[in-house]
């Protein structure tokens, strides 16, 4: 009999195309809160140590595989089976026979659209298992409002699960039943594999049905219990954006908890983005109609919002400000340092205590490269000016509305630059460093104009 010990196998369908997303990528590449959709699946699976995790792709399995590991996906104990054809559900596990062997220990069998399945979730459905006689199963079961195209589970008359029947399969009485099968099971191995290669594809579908797989068991006496779930958020199965937008709104609000709770103030988490793993200092508040992307880090007593947007490899310090209509990306931003307004920092390193004028653009991209420029602390940037990267400001360095910085002018410490195209401004009181030579006589001339 299997107990606590028994090794653990996860099988994640991932295979099918998901024709009903209306894209051309693999369903469960689907974005959500900032990675794809089975990474959320996998953080269930990995959640309880299995002894593997065999993921089944289909056709764009590299474009499975390579977008998994642009999001840091950890490999050790995953295993990519390739279907090479969506036979069904069935079909997808029995491909894994090869990887499960003749004892596979427990087989915990996962759809790859189930983004927001709990690991506790699963956890206790492994416990019901080991509690079923030897070769039983345990379902996840539920009574959601809207049975949505799930299969119906058929109970017999000790309670035990007889079948499940597919929507598009069943009759107007068994349609009518409340409980559906969410896709989650938690088979013993031996049975499993036992069972899989008597599968058959007569139904509406034409497909191998895993769902049979539980029929087959309760006909040979063995255990099928159902656990009836009441988190109906956790089996929303995505097939349609319909269903992925619920999804989103159901992480997001996750999300949005597990900050408020570290003590990060969300004013309106209704129109606040914030994606899977950003991190926040506690302190810091996040105003109305701001989104935060996922591989961004912002310190504490920050100020972020309203409308404002912080893309990848964004990183504020503790105290920074940034505000309206603001975007960041791949900025670090020092402590204290303001960008309240109409700002776009790209690609720049800010020191602290700068300041960013209204409507400031750092443009760094020529349209082929991206450039990075740096600003030093206490820098004053006015309003309207853009700064041609690669370039530099100076610590404590001023330029005027509307300047423009071209590319690497660099600003000095403690100058001051003005006009179009920017121009060091000679202040006797400046108390900057000696002024530099000037380029030209004819750009002196400019300069001498520009400042009448
Ligand atoms: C399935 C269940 C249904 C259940 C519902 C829960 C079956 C026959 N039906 O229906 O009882 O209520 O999930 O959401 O299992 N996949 C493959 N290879 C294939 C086919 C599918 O890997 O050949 C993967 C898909 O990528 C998906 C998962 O299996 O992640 C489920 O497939 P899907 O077509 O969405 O099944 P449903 O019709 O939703
Ligand atoms: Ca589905």
């Amino acid at each position: 009999m299997a107990t606590r010990s028994t090794p653990i196998t996860v099988v994640i369908l991932a295979a099918g195309l998901g024709k009903r997303m209306k894209s051309d990528k693999p369903k469960v590449l689907a974005p959500l809160c900032g990675r794809p959709m089975v990474s959320w699946v996998l953080d269930a699976a990995k959640s309880l140590a299995p002894q593997q995790i065999l993921l089944v792709t289909g056709h764009m399995k590299e474009l499975v595989a390579e977008a998994l590991e642009a999001h840091g996906q950890n490999w050790k104990g995953v295993t990519l089976v390739h279907q090479s054809k969506q036979l069904g559900t069935g079909h997808a596990v029995q491909v894994c026979l090869p990887q499960l062997g003749k004892n596979p220990g427990r087989v915990v069998v996962l759809y790859g659209d189930m983004p927001l399945l709990g690991g506790e979730t699963l956890a206790s459905l492994l416990e019901l298992q080991q509690r079923a006689a030897p070769g039983g199963a345990a379902i996840l079961t539920a009574c959601p409002d809207n049975a949505r195209g799930f299969g119906r589970v058929l109970r017999g008359p000790n309670g035990g699960v007889e079948r499940i029947v597919e929507e598009k399969d069943c009759t107007p009485a068994q349609k009518a039943i409340e409980e559906v099968n969410t896709g989650v099971y938690v088979f013993d191995g031996k049975a499993l594999v036992d069972a899989l290669p008597r599968l058959t594809n007569d139904n509406a579908q034409k497909e191998y049905y895993l769902t049979d797989v539980v029929a087959m068991l309760a006909a040979e006496g063995l255990p099928v219990v159902a656990h009836e779930t009441e988190e109906l958020d956790e089996i929303i199965g995505v097939n349609n954006l319909v269903h992925l937008s619920e999804a989103r709104w159901a992480l997001q609000q996750r999300i949005l908890e597990q900050h408020l709770m570290n003590g990060v103030a969300i004013e309106d988490p209704a129109t606040t983005s914030i994606d899977h793993g950003v991190e926040i200092g506690v302190g810091t508040r996040i105003l109305p109609f701001t989104v935060i992307r996922s591989g961004v880090k912002v310190g504490a007593q920050c100020e972020v919002g309203p409308f404002t947007h912080l893309r990848a490899g964004t990183v504020l310090e503790d105290g920074a400000e940034i505000g309206n209509f603001t975007e960041c990306k791949n900025a670090h931003v020092g402590q204290h340092t303001k960008a309240k307004h109409l700002a776009y920092l790209g690609d720049v390193t800010l020191g602290e205590r700068a300041n960013v004028g209204a409507g400031t653009i750092f443009a760094n991209y020529d349209g082929k490269l991206k450039h990075k420029s740096k600003v030093g602390d206490g820098a004053f940037l006015g309003s309207g000016t853009v700064v041609v990267a690669p370039n530099t400001i100076g610590a404590r360095a001023t330029t005027g509305a509307g300047a423009v910085v071209t590319r690497e002018a660099g600003v000095g410490q403690g100058e001051v630059w003005v006009g179009v195209p920017a121009r060091r401004l000679e202040r006797k009181k400046a108390g900057a460093k000696p002024a530099r030579p000037a380029q030209s006589k004819a750009r002196a001339g400019r300069q001498k104009r520009n400042r009448a």
